[in-house]
C-alpha cells in the first residue's frame, strides 16, 4: 500500500533522502555531501551537476534501504536550501555557472549601488518583498550570472536559460529535464528571491525590472503542497507524484507542526532560522525580522511568517574543525566546550557574511573579543557554541519587540539540538524551556507532510498534529542577572564587529 512519503533534502552542505512511514517515522536514510567551493573571500559555489548527482543516488538509496518499489510511496516532498541561484540552458540542461549560494556576498556592490538610489535605502523593496536589499537573496546572484557569463544575457533573453532555487533544479530534473521536465517553484521559495510581490504571489515586474532578469527564465509559482507531476528517472522512483516544495526552513515550521498563528520554531543548521507563524497576516517588522511566505497548501489562502536569519552558527563548528583544527569531528566540540566551566570571558561574533538579522549589517566581521592569557581552546569551543545562543537571543528579542508578545517555550530542531550544551545555554540565556521533538529531522518531515496531504497519507494538518512528540526540555537554570550581564557583553562584542569594512 502506497503509505510511505519520500523526502528529498538538498541543503547547503549535503543532500538527504528520507523515507517515512505515514506515523511520521523515519524508515530510511542516505545522505551525500557536496563540494563547497570558495573562489576568493566571500565567494561560495555549489556545483549543480554534482547536487543532481548526489540527489539520484540518495533517491534511490533511501528507497532500496527501505525495501520499497513505486507501490509502496504515494508521493515525493522536495525542501532544499533557499535563495541559492542556478542557472541553466533548457536545451542541454547544463548549467551555464556553479550555484552562487546564499551565503555568497559576491554582489555587494551592486546591492550598494541599488541602496544608494531611489529612496528607502535597505527597505527599498520591503514593502513588496518583505525582504532587505542583501546578497543573501536571489536576485543579485541571477543578475551577477546574467552579466558575467559570456552569452547569458541574449541566452535568458531569447528563453532558452531557465533560472532556479534547489528545488526547481530538482524538479526540473526529476520530471525529465531538457525533455520535458517542468519549471516550477513553490511559493516559499519564491518569497526568498527578491523578485516576489507577498501579496500577489507573483514575479514583480518592476523588480525583474529592476535587476534586468527576463520573466522567460522565471519559474511557475506553485503552492507548496500539490500534485505538480511525475518522476521520469529510471528505478524505483520512476512514476511517483512530486507533490510537495517548500523552503528548508519553511518545511521545518510544517514538520513542526507549526501550522498557525503565534506557533514558532527555531532550526540550528548551517545557519539558524526562527520562523513565527503570522498566519494569514503579512506582517511588517520594525526589528530586523524578515516577512516571508510560510507555506500555500493547494488554493488555500497562504500563511506568512516573520523569520530571524542567522548567517553563521553550525558553520562556525565547521570552521573551528576545518580552518582552525582544534577539534576533528563537528560533535567533538560538544566535549570540548564542557571540558571548562565557562567561556574564560571570551566572546565570538561570527560575522562571516556580514551579519544577517537582525542587525543586516554587510559590513561587520567576524570578531574573537574578551581574549587574556588565561583563555584556551576549549574556551574558544565554548564562546563558539554559546554564539548560537547569543544570536538566537538577538532574534527573539527582535521577535517580542515586533509581536508585544514573549515567547512562552521554544520548539528547536536541526543537527546542532544534540549538543546538550548548547542547549542548555540556549535556556539560560532566553530564560525559557527549550523543546526538542522525538523527531529533529524536521525538515525532511515538513516536505513529506507537504507530499503526503496533497496524495491523501494524511487527510489534513490536524491528524500531522498528533505525531508531534516532545522528547527533551531544557530548563532555564541561569540567575536572571547573570543572564542579562552576559548577554550585555555579547552586544558589546557584537558593536566591535561592526564597521570593519572601510
Ligand atoms: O536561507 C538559507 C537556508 O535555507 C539554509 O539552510 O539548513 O542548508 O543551512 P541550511
Amino acid at each position: 500500500m502506497a503509505d510511505h512519503v519520500l523526502a528529498i533534502d538538498q541543503g547547503t552542505t549535503s543532500t538527504r533522502a528520507i523515507v517515512f512511514d505515514q506515523g511520521g517515522t523515519i524508515v530510511s536514510v542516505a545522505q551525500r555531501e557536496h563540494e563547497q567551493i570558495m573562489p576568493h573571500a566571500g565567494w561560495v559555489e555549489h556545483d549543480p551537476v554534482e547536487i543532481w548527482t548526489n540527489t539520484e543516488w540518495v533517491t534511490s538509496a533511501a528507497l532500496a534501504r527501505a525495501g520499497l518499489g513505486a507501490m509502496d510511496v504515494a508521493g515525493i516532498g522536495v525542501t532544499n536550501q533557499r535563495e541559492t541561484a542556478m542557472v541553466w540552458d533548457r536545451r542541454t540542461g547544463h548549467p551555464v555557472h556553479n550555484a552562487l549560494v546564499w551565503q555568497d556576498t559576491r554582489t555587494q556592490p551592486r546591492i550598494d549601488e541599488l541602496v544608494a538610489v531611489g529612496g528607502g535605502g535597505v527597505d527599498r523593496f520591503a514593502d513588496v518583498t518583505g525582504l532587505p536589499l542583501a546578497t543573501y537573496f536571489s536576485a543579485s546572484k541571477v543578475a551577477w550570472i546574467l552579466e558575467n557569463v559570456d552569452g547569458a544575457r541574449a541566452a535568458a533573453e531569447a528563453g532558452d536559460l531557465l533560472f532556479g532555487t534547489p528545488d526547481t533544479w530538482i524538479v526540473w530534473n526529476l520530471t525529465g529535464g531538457r525533455r520535458g521536465g517542468i519549471h516550477i517553484t513553490d511559493v516559499t521559495n519564491a518569497s526568498r528571491t527578491l523578485l516576489m510581490d507577498l501579496r500577489t504571489l507573483d514575479w514583480s515586474d518592476e523588480l525583474l525590472g529592476v535587476w534586468g532578469i527576463p520573466r522567460a527564465m522565471m519559474p511557475d509559482i506553485r503552492s507548496s503542497s500539490e500534485v505538480y507531476g511525475e518522476a521520469a528517472l529510471p528505478g524505483a522512483a520512476d512514476g511517483l507524484p512530486i507533490a510537495g516544495i517548500l523552503g528548508d526552513q519553511q518545511a521545518a515550521t510544517f514538520g513542526q507542526a507549526a501550522f498557525d498563528a503565534g506557533e514558532s520554531k527555531n532550526t540550528y543548521g548551517t545557519g539558524n532560522f526562527l520562523l513565527v507563524n503570522t498566519g494569514t497576516d503579512i506582517v511588517r517588522s520594525g526589528n530586523g525580522l524578515i516577512t516571508t511566505v510560510a507555506y500555500r497548501c493547494g488554493d488555500e489562502p497562504a500563511r506568512y511568517a516573520l523569520e530571524g536569519s542567522i548567517a553563521v552558527t553550525g558553520s562556525l563548528v565547521q570552521w573551528l574543525r576545518d580552518n582552525l583544527g582544534i577539534i576533528q569531528r563537528s560533535e567533538e566540540i560538544e566535549t570540548l566546550a564542557a571540558s571548562v566551566e565557562d567561556n574564560g570571558g571570551a566572546y565570538f561574533v561570527p560575522a562571516f557574511s556580514g551579519l544577517f538579522a537582525p542587525y543586516w549589517r554587510p559590513d561587520a566581521r567576524g570578531a574573537l573579543v574578551g581574549l587574556t592569557r588565561f583563555v584556551n581552546k576549549a574556551h574558544i569551543a565554548r564562546a563558539a557554541l554559546e554564539s548560537t545562543g547569543f544570536q538566537t537571543r538577538d532574534v527573539v528579542e527582535a521577535v517580542v519587540a515586533d509581536t508585544g508578545r514573549a515567547l512562552d517555550e521554544i520548539r528547536v530542531d536541526g543537527g546542532m539540538t544534540r549538543d546538550k550544551v548548547l542547549m542548555q545555554f540556549q535556556a539560560d540565556i532566553l530564560g525559557i524551556p527549550v523543546i526538542r521533538p522525538k523527531v529533529v529531522e524536521t525538515t525532511a518531515l515538513g516536505a513529506a507532510y507537504a507530499a503526503g496531504l496533497a496524495t491523501g497519507v494524511w487527510a489534513s494538518r490536524d491528524d500531522l498534529r498528533a505525531h508531534w512528540k516532545e522528547d527533551v526540555r531544557f530548563e532555564p537554570r541561569m540567575p536572571e542577572a547573570e543572564r542579562e550581564q552576559r548577554y550585555g557583553q555579547w552586544k558589546k562584542a557584537v558593536s566591535k564587529s561592526l564597521d570593519w569594512v572601510d
